[in-house]
């Protein structure tokens, strides 16, 4: 059976365990919203290093919360931290009556589904993505405790001397291993109350998000348009690759999103960003403008979340099976419509912060199908063979950050040292160059969705 995978240790806990309770009672009551942002208000005037501890406990009642319900039979938060704390301290062995007790599951989704803390359906969805065999260790990946990971502002700082300035604060920050501005924040340091961020040196980003900007690789002084910009992670890093020169229009149909990214904009004193309030699918005159004018244009499209699972695991139970046929419905439709955004030869890129193949490879080459003045770029031809090897396909052809088991025979524990995993959350993305004429305006794209093939048949051409 798994062991339990805890981001703290036993000793750290009694000092914030009243306050760590609360906030799963929070979030179960109010049926998992973001964790996040029952932190934020949570940890309200919490020293950092407990913040940090709580952030972890909370993550792991919710993570477990299945497992933990079928260990104790019981709905009491404190029982509920009780057991985990024994199982995260057990031996070999040790957990052999429950152990027992799920390997007598028939059922396998529910045995697995219990024995990793997941429901049913999303045991079987990912079994019907990944396969059998790869199966488990994704289940795995989804519950591993995801490291702290930065982005240096190139706008304002390079990595060398920000890892430099924030140890000379005490923060110990090491080199990502693929992303060229990443850097790792080493334990429960306080990087967030220094002066390095407080001077817009280094975002919050991690390494696989970063990868997706430096997989848009924007010339020099050009035109970018982040489509489904959100909050302005990748914008952001966007603006950095630009060094200050181009221009980044950054849409999204969630003005609140967008004041986030300004703010965080004027933080990383990147004056090239400019963000735009607008619903893709229905953008009415807004982006008469940018038709055909962008030599990038990024679609970081809605997706279920599950390769950034590790940091939002309620995601697990807020996530319903409708809506993954409905986010699948709407990434196709978002990346047609902001296909008619992208300049003659320019590129489109395709990315979702999801590992299934539902989401990233069958939505894109459904495009690539559906529409033929696209065609492909690999993710070698971009990064490089040495970039690549790690985190893309076996063939080199997409950013996959996850890959699993037979499918994808390279990727495990040969490649990385560090035990089958990169570390990074698991991003898909792909990269189309405009080859043929410029498409037609977005408000003029009949809604094709209708039309498009189900897995395994063969599409019709429109
Ligand atoms: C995965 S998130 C983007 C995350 C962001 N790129 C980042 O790096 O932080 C997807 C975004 O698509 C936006 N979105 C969804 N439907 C849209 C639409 N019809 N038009 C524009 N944006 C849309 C959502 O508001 C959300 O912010």
């Amino acid at each position: 059976m798994p062991s339990v995978v805890v981001g703290f240790a036993e000793h750290e806990v009694a000092r914030v365990r009243a306050i760590a309770l609360s906030g799963f009672e929070e979030a179960r009551a109010r049926q998992w919203p973001f964790l996040s942002d029952v932190l934020e208000r949570l940890l309200r005037g919490v020293a950092v290093d407990d913040g940090a501890v709580i952030a972890a406990v909370l993550h792991a009642l919710v993570k477990y919360d299945r497992l933990l319900g079928f260990a104790i039979g019981s709905e009491d938060a404190a029982a509920r931290l009780d057991a985990l704390l024994a199982m995260a301290r057990a031996a070999p062995g040790e957990r052999s009556e429950l152990d027992a007790r799920i390997e007598a599951i028939d059922r396998p989704a529910t045995r697995r589904g219990v024995a990793f803390s997941f429901p049913d359906w999303l045991v079987e969805l990912v079994e019907q993505d990944v396969g059998q065999g790869a199966l488990e260790p994704a289940l795995a990946r989804m519950n591993e405790v995801a490291p702290r990971v930065a982005r240096v502002n190139s706008l304002k700082s390079t990595r060398e001397a920000c890892i430099a300035a924030l140890g000379a604060e005490g923060v110990t920050a090491r080199p990502t291993a693929h992303a060229v501005r990443g850097m790792t924040l080493d334990g429960r340091s306080s990087a967030f109350r220094t002066q390095a961020f407080a001077r817009g040196d280094f975002e919050v980003q991690d390494e696989a998000s970063q990868m997706v900007s430096e997989l848009v690789a924007p010339p020099p002084g050009s035109f970018v348009i982040d489509a489904c910009a959100g909050a302005g992670g990748k914008t952001l890093g966007l603006a950095g690759l630009l060094g200050g020169r181009g221009r980044v229009v950054a849409l999204d149909v969630a003005p609140s999103k967008l004041e986030e990214l300004r703010r965080r904009a004027r933080r990383a004193g990147a004056s090239n960003i400019r963000a735009i309030d607008v619903d893709l699918l229905a953008p009415g005159e807004a982006l008469k403008a940018f038709e055909g004018a962008a030599v990038r244009v990024l679609v970081d499209a809605p997706c279920t979340g599950l390769g950034a699972i590790r940091r939002n695991p309620e995601v697990r139970w807020r996530l319903v099976p409708a809506q993954v046929a409905s986010l699948g419905e709407a990434q196709r439709r978002l990346l047609r419509a902001a296909s008619s955004l992208v300049a003659p030869k320019g590129r489109l890129v395709y990315a979702t912060c999801s590992f299934l193949r539902r989401e990233g490879e069958e939505v894109f080459e459904s495009f690539l199908t559906d529409d033929a003045r696209f065609g492909l770029v690999t993710a070698r031809d971009v990064l490089g063979r040495s970039r690549t090897e790690a985190i893309a396909t076996a063939d080199g052809r997409y950013l996959r950050t996850w890959r699993f088991g037979s499918a994808e025979p390279s990727s495990e524990s040969a490649v990385h040292p560090d035990g089958g995993t990169t570390g990074m959350d698991g991003f898909f993305a792909g990269v189309a160059r405009l080859v043929g004429s410029r498409p037609e305006r977005a408000s003029d794209l009949p809604d094709r969705a209708s039309v498009l093939p189900r897995r395994g048949e063969t599409p019709e051409r429109p």
